[in-house]
């Protein structure tokens, strides 16, 4: 739950980027808004103090506040497209430490994309959880069924249908997380040694599972805006054996790019021409800005090999473990796959998001926390601008919660995410979201990724600050080009 301030703080923001106040504008006095909107001047100071410290006011002596000019950083470049060859993956040591430090007060927690508690229903949950506990007791003193309970999986199933998807329950499997979503359907369609063509710059946790698997990855250029082009895929599936493809159409992370439903379209098409599997990530696919909720490639191609992979870490919760898999070619194998691996996901966070989602609260979420993740992510955007070094670059993500940066490239982003680990700040390098390619320098070794979704309160403006120190410390070294 937010506070006033925070609440105030939002619409204000939201009327600035609308337009409705603009460059050099005063906003309302505080008395006069204090008593316009029934608030105490103290939530009106607060909430202008916070919109000043995210830059998008100033304080005027004789004017109050000023709407200030704000600096976007430019678009990420749509590099020319390396070469690309597989290569089998390593080194995700850094994404386990991101994942402690995200569960670590003590750091401010830019790195691992996690949701701070604020952004999170913890009362309906809550609430569900403890009805769960009073009225199904004897449902939670034995296995659950290895493909989930059929509470949640009809209520995902009509989930599935408000986007396209029309999917019966039966067909629908429970997964702790769309991470091990991803696992089961690479093991469901892959050898040790095969190779998955991917997008680069890639989920990082995805390269964790191909490194368990033993694939190989082909990590495939995308474009900052519009993620996988259907014409890149078509080279590599000409020239390299693949076996399956892995893609995250709606707001990919770490880019945030939303793919045009007739891309989606075409590269369904040419895989299954191929007879080559689709895995899709949808993980974000809930959480768009503007307009109506993307389709999945599921939806608009249900006769291809699609395996539907999402999950409720970035809606409720990601501690309940809970996710889920839709492959309709291969439901009977998953489950199996499903069983031999961890037996079943536990009922308690099923029955009680199945719950959720019957009664509306799921749906309400969302429109609420939209905007929530919207605002965190143009504010930060903003503080970037007027922070980071010139020559920095930044994404335009369409919705989830993450910003990638291209820094200037004289910055070593593995040495920035050592120096602000040791400042108890967190950021993912960018390395991490690229398969290492042996005898070649590291890709995106100049760029990080931020998760947005953090309290927007002073800390994460110190924090900010000090990379941006951190980043020109590394460009005033000696013999740095920067
Ligand atoms: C794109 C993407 N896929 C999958 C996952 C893993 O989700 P879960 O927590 O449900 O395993 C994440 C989490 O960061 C993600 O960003």
């Amino acid at each position: 739950m937010s506070f006033l301030y925070q609440q105030l703080a939002l619409q204000l923001q939201q009327q600035i980027e609308q337009g409705q106040y603009r460059c050099g504008e005063r906003l309302p006095a505080v008395r006069e808004l204090a008593k316009r909107r029934n608030l105490s001047v103290a939530t009106v100071v607060a909430s202008y103090r916070k919109l000043e410290a995210e830059g998008y006011l100033m304080a005027n002596s004789r004017s109050g506040y000023v709407v200030k000019a704000r600096y976007q950083p430019p678009p990420l470049s749509n590099a020319p497209l390396p070469q690309t060859s597989p290569s089998m993956v390593s080194s995700q040591q850094m994404a386990l430490t991101l994942s402690k430090a995200a569960a670590d007060s003590r750091y401010m927690a830019l790195g691992a994309a996690v949701p701070a508690p604020a952004f999170l229903p913890l009362h309906a949950l809550q609430k569900a959880l403890q009805h769960i506990v009073k009225s199904e007791p004897a449902r939670l003193l034995r296995y659950e069924a290895s493909s989930g309970a059929m509470e949640l999986r009809q209520q995902i199933a009509r989930l599935m249908a408000l986007h396209g998807a029309v999917v019966a329950p039966e067909q629908v499997i429970i997964t702790n997380g769309c991470q091990e979503a991803l696992m089961l359907s690479l093991k469901a369609v892959t050898q040790p040694g095969d190779i998955v063509a991917i997008e680069s710059p890639a989920f990082y946790g995805l390269l964790q599972a191909l490194q368990a698997a033993g694939l190989q990855a082909l990590a495939l250029p995308c474009d900052a805006r519009q993620g996988l082009q259907p014409d890149v895929l078509q080279q590599a599936l000409a020239k390299w054996p693949v076996k399956a493809c892995v893609l995250i159409a709606n707001y990919s992370n770490p880019l945030g790019s939303l793919m045009p439903d007739a891309h989606k379209q075409q590269i369904a098409a040419m895989l299954t021409e191929r007879g080559i599997p689709l895995i899709e990530d949808d993980t974000y696919g809930d959480l768009g800005f503007s307009g109506p909720r993307p389709a999945s490639c599921l939806a608009l191609a249900p006769q291809a090999d699609i395996f539907y992979c999402s999950t409720f870490s970035k809606t409720l919760s990601p501690d309940l473990r809970l996710g889920w898999l839709i492959a309709p070619k291969h439901t009977a194998r998953l489950e199996y796959l499903k069983f031999i691996s961890n037996i079943s996901t536990a009922a308690l966070p099923q029955l009680a998001v199945a719950k959720l989602l019957q009664n509306g609260q799921y749906q309400r979420h969302l429109q609420h926390v939209k905007p929530q993740y919207q605002a965190a992510v143009a504010a930060i955007s903003n503080q970037i601008g007027q922070l980071f070094p010139q020559g920095t670059r930044l994404s335009q993500p369409q919705g989830g919660f993450v910003l990638w940066l291209e820094l200037p490239s004289a910055v070593d982003a593995n040495l920035l995410a050592q120096q602000a680990l040791e400042q108890q700040i967190s950021i993912a390098p960018g390395a991490i979201f690229a398969p290492a390619l042996a005898g070649n320098k590291p890709a995106f070794d100049h760029c990080i990724r931020l998760n947005c979704a953090v309290l927007q309160d002073a800390r994460l403006g110190r924090a900010l600050q000090t990379l941006a120190q951190l980043c020109q410390q590394q460009l005033a070294r000696p013999g740095s080009p920067g």
